[in-house]
């Protein structure tokens, strides 16, 4: 359930907790973005920076995570601070009964920055609320996934720029779970700051978007479309993001009731929909199991495919997160950047 009263958090500014996507508004974000523009050559390893030489971070993931978690670690590692981990409840003291809050003080007492990602919506808010330095909120269950939309966003301007368009006025089909699937939550809010946006919406049955999120937008003047089919979605519009079904997160009940099998969307649609250079996004993991009902693989070689651009974007907006929260700017980052004194290979 999205929470409305999130419009409460402070903005997210040095010291502060990132819980949402509400923490920000149109200059908070670009000034994020500006931060991550600036460690593009960092993140790149064109440059190397210790700006976080001495800083610990710890980094909690109670819920399975691949790029998340990597790419949080590798962020505050290429600013050159030092990285303890633990994943999973099952070498945690949680499996001893330990509360989130006895968890966090006490982690938060060897730490100076948390990224915590756990199952249940709400607790990571929990968790922030007995921690002694800034939690990093990496998804809570169906609730939010703030650093996600961030990057999505941070993404997304950059595809539509390099079109010499603006995400203003965009119509961006959304589809897949979008009930559980708490990425698109957030999207949904950050990208409402912009202006003038159609959401076309299209989600199995019993996976529809949560009310509170589509009133949302609506509030904030954009249009919100439910569709009766990916392909009706995706006919007409910038952008299409997919989404996995969480089935980790429904009963059997539910799972039956969406009935979900073959693929969510694959190039035959975009061909019928005539959108095969359709702007193509996915938080990832993308399902490619049989029958699994998510992003087919036979769109990959599409141009507007930008899935290996979110992942690789997801780096410098996490380190323009830690530097944001840990007070370091632009300058400090300057000055303890330095070109890398080894050779190495660029691929990106
Ligand atoms: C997503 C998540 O964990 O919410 N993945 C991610 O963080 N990039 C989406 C998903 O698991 O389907």
């Amino acid at each position: 359930m999205i929470d409305l009263e999130n419009d409460d958090l402070p903005a997210f500014t040095a010291g502060r907790h990132l819980l949402s996507v509400q923490q920000f508004d149109l200059d908070g974000l670009a000034k994020l973005f500006s931060l991550a523009d600036a460690v593009r050559p960092i993140a790149q390893r064109r440059d190397i920076c210790t700006v976080l030489d001495g800083a610990v971070l710890g980094s909690l993931f109670f819920e399975p995570s691949t790029r998340t978690r990597l790419s949080f670690e590798s962020a505050f590692l290429r600013l050159g601070g030092e990285v303890t981990t633990t994943t999973g409840f099952t070498f945690s003291s949680m499996a001893k009964g330990e509360s989130i809050k006895d968890t966090s003080r006490v982690v938060s007492g060897y730490s100076d920055v948390l990224v915590v990602r756990h199952p249940d919506e709400g607790s990571v808010a929990e968790f922030a609320s007995a921690s002694l330095v800034p939690v990093i909120n990496a998804g809570d269950g169906s609730g939010e996934h703030p650093s996600q939309a961030l990057l999505d966003v941070y993404t997304l301007n950059r595809e539509m720029a390099a079109r010499s368009r603006s995400v203003d006025g965009c119509v961006i089909a959304i589809v897949g779970d979008l009930k559980y699937g708490r990425t698109v939550h957030s999207l949904i809010k950050l990208l409402s700051l912009r202006t003038d946006i159609t959401f076309k919406i299209f989600s199995p049955p019993s996976l529809d978007l949560p009310c509170a999120v589509a009133d949302y937008a609506r509030a904030r003047g954009h249009r919100v479309v439910e569709c009766e089919s990916v392909l009706d979605a995706v006919s007409g519009s910038d952008v299409v993001y997919t989404t996995r079904v969480q089935r980790e997160r429904m009963t059997e009940e539910v799972l039956a009731n969406a009935n979900v099998s073959g693929s969510l969307l694959n190039r035959e649609i975009l061909t019928k929909a005539n959108a095969t250079d359709i702007i193509i996004m996915h938080p990832l993991p993308r399902d490619s199991r049989h029958d699994s009902y998510d992003l087919s693989t036979d769109v990959d070689d599409l141009p507007g495919l930008s899935i290996f651009r979110q992942t690789d974007n997801g780096v410098l907006i996490r380190m323009a997160i830690f530097l944001t929260a840990l007070g370091c700017t632009e300058d400090d980052v300057a000055a303890a950047t330095k070109a890398r004194p080894w050779d190495a290979t660029l691929r990106w």
